[in-house]
């Protein structure tokens, strides 16, 4: 039985439910109404909730353009400043005085920054962005820990209708370079270093070796300042001309700065993420829809009372998450939000329910990932806290399984606090599927239903509908406000990705299988395609692969996302090696090692394998396609499935025999 099997019937057997409870719907923002609004009139939905949400300088006329497919604009003819929406409107509307961010560093440094304050930091943060000529459509690449500046630095370059591109802190200097290349990025705005784990982790030097002249790539040629914000103060080179302190140039800067208005689809950033092959896609994300989206699904998934809640996603700014549910959500509603630099686990693993207790945290998203880790590290760690604030919790990444959805709920939220599994992608912008958590009976390890406005379907290959009690592909039956708009300089590859599968009745394919019980309830089952989830970050098997064989050593690799109890899925490789290589090097008792420490550098430390086998060959069809899922049974332990396409048999044996030998 493959593994999904294993879960589908898991799943069937989970028949608790829970119902939001009377007094909890009677306060909730949402109610039943939104479903039926937006069943009647669906583009007039997203009309009325997109003015009534934000501030348009210029109101826009037009809904949703679809002439061109898959092309879609959306509020085409209005006019906003999405930095606008996030900052001068609430301090105009007197709130200037509400604390934005909550922010605590992980050596326990602490700072509240208010509206207006925000507003101004990001007024003067403008300006000097304007003085190092950034304008309209420039690209730049953010790659920050989190702090303040980090927000800052994302709504300045909005703010003046430019495009940034935010790289995960912990991306290596490989990856840095390829992203700053392909969306042309003038500026990078970068610390000295952030803390992790107790010590600085430098970022600076990793953006000077990306700039350098590496791999025979020459010099990096379109950037032309890096600002640099004091935070680790750590040691770093100076490359006099190109380097600006931050501390140097934006406390000085003026604070007077209007926010301009631009059109909705203006380009607000490019996020990248894995896919099926070796190269990141740069999904481009605009202004009007996708802040429309990321407003909306707040302020109703997660049931927001700006005035009186304290709101904590524990997502880096480096994915989408941190996107949307740190940045434009949040802010665009006026939400008190949590910001912590660190990992959860220091000084010891009680430090994110020490942050929930201290600021009383209200709304809380995290990943199942981390859900499963602290149920390993035993419920007295958070039972030694006050945890009695929260209200709302939420979950998003991959799919929660029922025993840690119970757990959250019975040990995190005192067995009353609803939960809401959130299903999206970098790619759809915003929450699609999710619980409203004072209308739906939750059910634990179901998604369950579309949020209102949002048409999704589950699929057989032929692209129709499956039906209650089946299983098939999740897909998307109409455009979405927040909707990736293309990738970045690949409209092919965009039409390709998600698009081609389903032409015929012009549906978005998202990549997840998916299964619908008989109330009609969807359960995500996992992606289908070769993209792993890997503590709820995306990776592609094809990128690990590449990486793997520009190491001397390897001739071939085949990579698989083996099922992990706390992680999901982890990365598991198969490599053939060179036989040039084998004649020159006698000991290779650590070349595993050795690769897998390979592959953090290239890519970053969330790719790092969890093992490495050397094999001989690899499991190939006659065709010469390499069976992935052969080597998926062998690395979750499983026995082998059917070997007959196989062209040599035998190989399975082994590849068994070695990696059970290893265990
Ligand atoms: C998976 C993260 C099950 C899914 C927001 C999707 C989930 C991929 C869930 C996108 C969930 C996300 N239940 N699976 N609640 N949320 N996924 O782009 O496979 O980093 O395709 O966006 O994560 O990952 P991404």
């Amino acid at each position: 039985m493959s593994a999904e099997n294993t879960s589908i019937d898991h799943l069937l057997d989970e028949t608790r439910r829970f119902p939001p409870t009377a007094d909890f719907a009677a306060a909730a923002v949402a109610g039943p109404d939104l479903y039926e609004r937006a069943d009647a009139d669906r583009e007039g939905f997203w009309a009325e909730q997109s003015r009534e949400l934000l501030h348009w300088h210029t109101p826009f006329t037009q809904v949703l353009d679809w002439a061109n497919p898959p092309f879609a604009k959306w509020f085409a003819d209005g006019e906003l400043n999405v930095a606008y929406n996030c900052l001068d409107h609430h301090v105009e509307a007197g709130n200037g005085d509400r604390v934005a961010l909550l922010w605590e560093g992980e050596p326990g440094d602490e700072r509240r920054i208010t509206y207006a304050e925000l507003t101004d930091e990001v007024r003067r943060l403008a300006n000097v962005l304007a003085d190092l000529g950034i304008g309209q459509g420039d690209r730049v690449a953010i790659y920050l820990p989190m702090i303040p500046e980090a927000v800052a630095s994302m709504l300045a370059v909005a703010r003046v209708g430019a495009i940034h591109s935010v790289i995960f802190g912990g991306f290596s200097a490989d990856s840095l370079r390829s992203r700053i290349d392909d969306a042309g990025a003038k500026l990078v705005i970068t610390a000295d270093g952030g803390w992790r784990k107790g010590k600085v982790s430098p970022l600076k030097p990793a953006v000077d070796q990306a700039l350098a002249d590496r791999n025979g790539l020459g010099e990096q040629e379109t950037v032309e300042h890096v600002l640099v914000v004091r935070r680790g103060e750590n040691e770093i080179d100076w490359v006099a001309d190109r380097d600006v302190w931050y501390h140097e140039v934006v406390p000085q800067a003026s604070a007077e700065h209007e926010a301009q208005p631009f059109e909705a689809e203006n380009p607000l950033f490019i996020l990248y993420t894995s896919g099926t092959t070796g190269k990141p896609k740069g999904i481009l994300h605009t202004s009007g829809g996708y802040l429309t989206q990321a407003a909306f699904t707040h302020r109703n998934v997660f049931d927001l009372h700006p005035e009186s809640d304290v709101y904590w996603c524990t997502a880096d700014i480096g994915w989408i998450t941190g996107h949307t549910y740190v940045v434009y959500g949040p802010l665009a509603n006026g939400a008190t939000q949590v910001l912590y630099e660190g990992t959860p686990e220091h000084p010891e693993p009680g430090r994110w329910w020490d942050v929930i207790e201290k600021f009383g945290v209200t709304i809380f998203y995290t990943a199942p990932t981390a859900i499963r880790g602290f149920m390993k590290q035993g419920r007295q760690i958070p039972q030694a806290r006050d945890l009695s604030s929260l209200r709302v919790l939420g979950s998003v990444g991959e799919p929660i399984n029922p025993e840690a959805w119970i757990w959250y709920r019975e040990i995190i939220g005192a067995g009353k606090t609803p939960i809401v599994d959130t299903w999206w992608q970098t790619e759809t912008g915003a929450i699609m599927v999710s619980a409203l958590p004072g209308v739906t009976e939750t059910k634990p390890g179901s998604a369950q239903v579309p949020v209102p406005g949002i048409s999704l379907d589950v699929v057989g290959e032929d692209g129709r509908h499956v039906g209650n009690g089946n299983g098939g592909l999740l897909v998307v039956t109409e455009p979405w406000p927040s909707m990736l708009r293309g990738i970045w300089g690949d409209p092919e590859r965009f039409k390709e990705t998600y698009w081609d599968k389903f032409s015929e009745q012009g549906y978005y394919f998202a990549g997840d299988g998916a299964r619908l019980d008989e109330d009609g309830d969807i359960w995500l089952l996992g992606r289908v395609d070769d993209v792993m989830n890997v503590s709820g970050h995306r990776l592609s098997t094809a990128e690990i692969e590449s990486s793997l064989v520009a190491h001397e050593a390897t001739a071939e690799a085949a990579v698989v996302g083996a099922a992990d109890e706390t992680t999901g899925q982890a990365v598991v490789a198969y490599c053939v090696l060179k036989e040039s290589y084998l004649k020159s090097h006698e000991d290779i008792e650590n070349l595993a090692q050795d690769l897998r420490g390979w592959v953090a550098d290239q890519i970053g430390a969330i790719a790092r394998p969890r093992e490495i086998y050397i094999v001989t060959e690899l499991p190939k069809t006659r065709s010469g396609k390499i069976m992935r899922r052969l080597l998926r049974d062998v690395a979750e332990g499983r026995e082998v499935g059917d070997t007959t396409t196989l062209a040599d048999t035998m190989v399975m044996s082994t590849i068994q025999s070695k990696v059970t030998g290893r265990r």
